[in-house]
């Protein structure tokens, strides 16, 4: 199934801000930065320091400008194709209060995935009807919760149907439902999920609902894919279409198809300079020349000689087709049945869901931590203590390959050029904050400040840990210019 790809957007010269002379990874990988990052870096550096100084080390910042402006990209693109349609942030993605009231302003729902994020959305007014729960695992405590303010569930397998069914019974509500459909047939394989109702098993599922649980109402479809590939999307919205035509003849009124999240993003200005990292190093880990990353980690690849084995565990920090031109790809997609997926879908009268989390943040947030420590290693590299560590600034990935930015402190005075390695602060020889070797041409010491671009997606969040007791960063919320305060999720 082809996707028509519109033409790609991105600038490939980086933008040579002086604000980025300061620090620079061998060889470099330019951040994107929206113009609040730059303005506040650039003309308020003192408000970022006092910050610091306040609210101690590593401090996460976030402006909900970009994440408004996304909302509505997606929104337009729908429009254009005439599709009813409507965003679900995926909160997961960052636990500040401050993207959920942006949702809720910008009238997109919310995806929730655990307990206390649903009791917090519920808390900060989003109706439970705006609401989906797509936690991996729903305890009865969720589900009574989802079930009390009709948010709606998502149903992952039997033995939660179950559950549902029982609890609704014993609250005397209905429910309304989302079933998850996984194993889609895609370039002739069918696509693996942990999640999800196989979708040779729905048959046997349409059986079952009338039987488990006739006071809950099936109202949607959903899938989340793992990655990015939107030919992926388009199979999975071909093969959901006739399954809701099933439900509807067995009587279900369904509403809406969901097709989760995993919206790309864009982090890097250059397809080039992300093309010349890979090939850079590729020849160290062949031992061709320097290595680029701490005491030459592959990032996923292996060497077996002179071949390259294993695949890259990194987030593809630069993309080609992102979140709005990726969802308009996808549904000017043709369709099995039809010219367009998205005729598909206003043929079946259904409304169209996306979760985007990553990518509704992008240029929402940055990570500022104080150096703490420069010291020369025997073979001359040297190492750069940050008072955060590496649980701070990480998914999955084996690397955030993004060049940070240096704040000089105003006492600091010109010094020789170094280079060498971001360490962390827990105990553990890899405890590095960044993989990636980074240059600072006009040197680096105790008093700067290190800023980590675009890290409001996962980065902040999701691994963070409190482990040696260190406190979790605080996250400021910027309302103006200058004015930062805390996010209610930390007041
Ligand atoms: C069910 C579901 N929806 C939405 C998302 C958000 O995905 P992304 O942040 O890649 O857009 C996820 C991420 O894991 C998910 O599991």
């Amino acid at each position: 199934m082809s996707v028509v790809e519109p033409e790609a957007s991105a600038n490939s010269e980086p933008n040579p801000h002086p604000l980025r002379s300061f620090c620079k990874g061998t060889p470099p990988l330019t951040a994107r930065l929206e113009e609040w990052m730059i303005s506040l870096m650039e003309s308020n550096t003192d408000v970022l320091r006092s910050a610091v100084a306040e609210y101690g080390s590593p401090l996460n910042v976030i402006s909900t400008g970009p994440f408004r402006r996304h909302v509505e990209s997606l929104n337009s693109v729908a429009r254009r194709q005439n599709v009813d349609f409507r965003v679900f942030f995926a909160r997961k993605a960052n636990k500040c209060l401050s993207f959920v009231d942006a949702a809720l302003a910008a009238g997109a729902g919310v995806d929730v995935a655990s307990g206390p994020e649903c009791a917090q959305v519920l808390q900060q007014g989003e109706a439970g009807r705006d609401m989906v729960c797509t936690a991996a695992i729903k305890p009865e405590g969720l589900i009574r919760l989802c079930i009390e303010n009709q948010v709606t569930i998502v149903i992952d397998n039997f033995d939660e149907l179950k559950t549902v069914s029982r609890l609704a019974q014993s609250l005397q509500r209905t429910c309304p439902l989302a079933l998850r459909i996984s194993g889609f047939e895609h370039d002739g394989e069918k696509l693996f999920s942990r999640f999800g109702f196989d979708i040779d098993e729905f048959g046997a599922l349409c059986e079952v609902l009338p039987v488990v649980c006739p006071e809950l109402r099936v109202v949607g479809l959903h899938f989340h894919l793992d990655g990015y590939c939107p030919r992926q999307r388009v199979s999975a919205i071909d093969q959901c279409l006739p399954l809701i035509d099933q439900l509807r003849t067995a009587g279900h009124s369904i509403e809406f198809l969901d097709i989760g999240g995993g919206l790309p993003m864009r982090y890097l200005e250059s397809k080039h300079e992300w093309n010349s990292f890979w090939s850079a190093h590729e020849e160290a880990l062949r031992g061709h020349r320097t290595p680029l990353t701490w005491r030459n980690h592959g990032l996923g690849l292996q060497i077996n000689g002179e071949q390259l084995t294993g695949k890259r565990n990194l987030y593809p920090y630069y993309q080609e087709l992102v979140r709005e031109d990726w969802l308009e790809a996808v549904l000017a997609s043709p369709g099995t049945s039809s010219p367009t997926i998205a005729e598909a879908i206003r043929q079946r009268d259904v409304q169209l869901r996306c979760e985007p989390g990553r990518s509704l943040l992008d240029g929402s947030g940055l990570t500022v931590a104080r150096v703490e420590f420069c010291k020369r290693l025997p073979n001359g590299d040297h190492l750069f203590g940050l008072a955060m560590n590496r649980t701070q600034c990480r998914t999955g990935s084996d690397d955030f390959l993004i060049d940070p930015i240096l704040l000089r402190d105003s006492q600091a005075v010109e010094e020789t050029a170094r280079e060498g390695y971001l360490v962390g602060a827990y105990c553990t020889e890899s405890d590095l904050i960044l993989m990636r070797r980074l240059r600072f041409p006009a040197g680096i010491g105790r008093g700067d400040l290190i800023v980590l671009p675009n890290t409001a997606g996962y980065l902040m969040h999701f691994l963070e840990s409190r482990s040696h007791q260190f406190e979790l960063a605080r996250n400021l919320v910027l309302e103006s210019d200058t004015q930062l305060r805390l996010d209610a999720i930390d007041a």
